[in-house]
């Protein structure tokens, strides 16, 4: 069915599960509004406020929700709440069940295959819930969306938005990014049939698909000849998002990072070496094999002891997840053996943080002698192109051969196999020994690299990619 637009008048509507803002209730009632940063906020906010921009999101937590209730909202975001009315539980069972649960595992190949996974009955009937949770997306870009407006849907949660929104309007122009990899076929094809040419279609219903990498675009047209036998005139484009260098370098500079760098520094202790790595604990981050690296590092490199310390700064993520939480208590209990088994008086071998704290992981970055990036497989991976934005003096960065940002930064990196834990740790050892000339060289060259397509200019880029794309 296509219907008229109603009163609608959004030129360029953005649509993602987790919106640029949040809200919690306090105490006293009130609602308090968090904004977030990160490239779709400063690439929207490049179109200018005069731009009729609309970005529509999920209410998340409980906050979110009873701002939708009491009508209040951001200028230029509109929040659904999926689960209102009869539809209790549809948000989790999309978002938990199939996104995280299925669809990321998929895409960064994270299944214990011999075991999982298992899709019966409770599957079938998560799948339901995203395909409400996709269609509330749907009808609400479908209300909202000028007469030809130019609508950006985001990601793994929302890969049957497009088809659904074509139907409901065949005016507007859909495009859709993945900000993750995507999965190879013969990985793609562990989901049922249906529901594997359900994704496929449903992200072909755009005019225009993004990725972040040629590695990425090509799985999935791999994926679209084998089940489908082609993309059917879809576009297929690579957008490699980059670091903010300008955002970057100011607000590294702040007195706030400065205080936490002389906190760091006193932890480290003096004259020490760093190995630093900031992660959301994801299970794709490779937290753990990265500290078994170091580990075996202490073990077979016995000159490094009492001389280095790995800064590990995990913070939580996705937490209603029993594997998720398993992993980050896992991520602790690694941690803690290194340092029963190394520790001296002075010296702690693993110094973890988990709460979130921004200034602090800038100021890590900061006085990095390397870097570890070491994920099992990774879109992009935004922390590889920020570290040599904003390092003080040059940073060995030790990278994965499966992060996006490889495609970008292997030449000037310290390549890894994610899953070689001895490779990576002669890795680290190389990055620890690096003459301090060559490694302030090849920062410089990492750092050009990584902001090359600064954020505002990917989204600008892909916006111009899409309203020329039915011209
Ligand atoms: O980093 C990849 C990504 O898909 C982002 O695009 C997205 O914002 C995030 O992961 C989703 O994470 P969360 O479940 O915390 O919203």
């Amino acid at each position: 069915m296509v219907s008229e637009p109603r009163n609608a008048a959004a030129q360029v509507l953005v649509a993602s599960n987790r919106g640029p803002v949040s809200y919690s209730v306090g105490e006293d009632g009130e609602l308090t509004a968090k904004r977030g940063g990160g490239g779709l906020v400063s690439g929207l906010s490049a179109i200018g406020d005069e731009a009729d921009a609309l970005w529509v999101c999920a209410a998340l937590g409980e906050g979110d929700r009873e701002a939708v209730r009491r009508g209040v909202g951001e200028p230029g975001v509109r929040m659904l709440d999926i689960d209102a009315g009869s539809r209790e539980g549809v948000h989790a069972a999309a978002y938990n069940g199939v996104a995280n649960s299925v669809l990321w595992f998929v895409h960064h190949m994270l299944y214990q295959t011999p075991l999982e996974p298992a899709f019966g009955p409770e599957f079938r009937e998560q799948w339901e819930a995203y395909e409400t949770y996709n269609r509330a997306f749907a009808e609400a870009l479908a209300a909202e969306a000028a007469p030809g407006a130019a609508v950006l849907v985001q990601d793994y949660h929302l890969t049957l938005v497009p088809g659904m929104l074509r139907e409901l309007r065949d005016d507007v122009r859909i495009g859709h990014f993945s900000h993750t990899p995507w999965a190879p076929a013969d990985y793609f094809r562990m989901l049922p049939d249906d529901v594997a040419e359900q994704v496929l279609r449903g992200m072909l219903g755009a005019d225009r698909l993004g990725f972040l990498t040629g590695r990425w675009a090509d799985a999935f047209t791999e994926c679209c000849v084998r089940m489908l036998g082609g993309t059917s005139g879809t576009r297929i484009g690579v957008h490699g998002l980059g670091a903010d260098a300008d955002f970057l370098r100011e607000r590294s500079r702040r007195d706030d990072v400065e205080e936490r760098m002389a906190t760091l520094r006193e932890q480290v202790g003096e004259g020490r070496r760093t190995i630093v790595r900031v992660d959301r604990t994801e299970l794709s981050k490779n937290i753990v094999r990265g500290m078994q690296a170091y580990r075996e590092l202490l073990r077979t490199r016995p000159e490094w002891r009492e001389r280095v310390v790995h800064v590990a700064f995990a913070y939580p993520s996705r937490q209603d997840l029993a594997v998720y939480r398993e992993y980050t208590a896992e991520v602790s209990r690694v941690a803690e053996s290194i340092n029963a088994e190394f520790g001296t008086e002075g010296w702690t071998p693993v110094l973890l943080h988990v709460d979130d704290d921004f200034a602090r992981s800038l100021a890590a970055y900061r006085l990095a002698d390397v870097a570890l990036v070491n994920p099992i497989r990774d879109g992009m991976n935004l922390v590889a192109k920020e570290v040599p934005v904003v390092s003080d003096e040059g940073c060995a960065l030790v990278l994965s051969r499966e992060a996006g940002a490889f495609e970008e930064l292997g030449e000037d990196a310290i390549p890894v196999n994610p899953y070689d834990v001895t490779a990576t740790a002669e890795a680290l050892h190389a990055g620890l020994s690096m003459p301090v000339g060559e490694r302030a060289e090849r920062t410089k060259r990492l750092a050009a690299a990584a902001t090359a397509l600064p954020p505002a200019r990917w989204f600008l880029d892909q916006l111009h990619a899409l309203t020329g794309a039915r011209s």
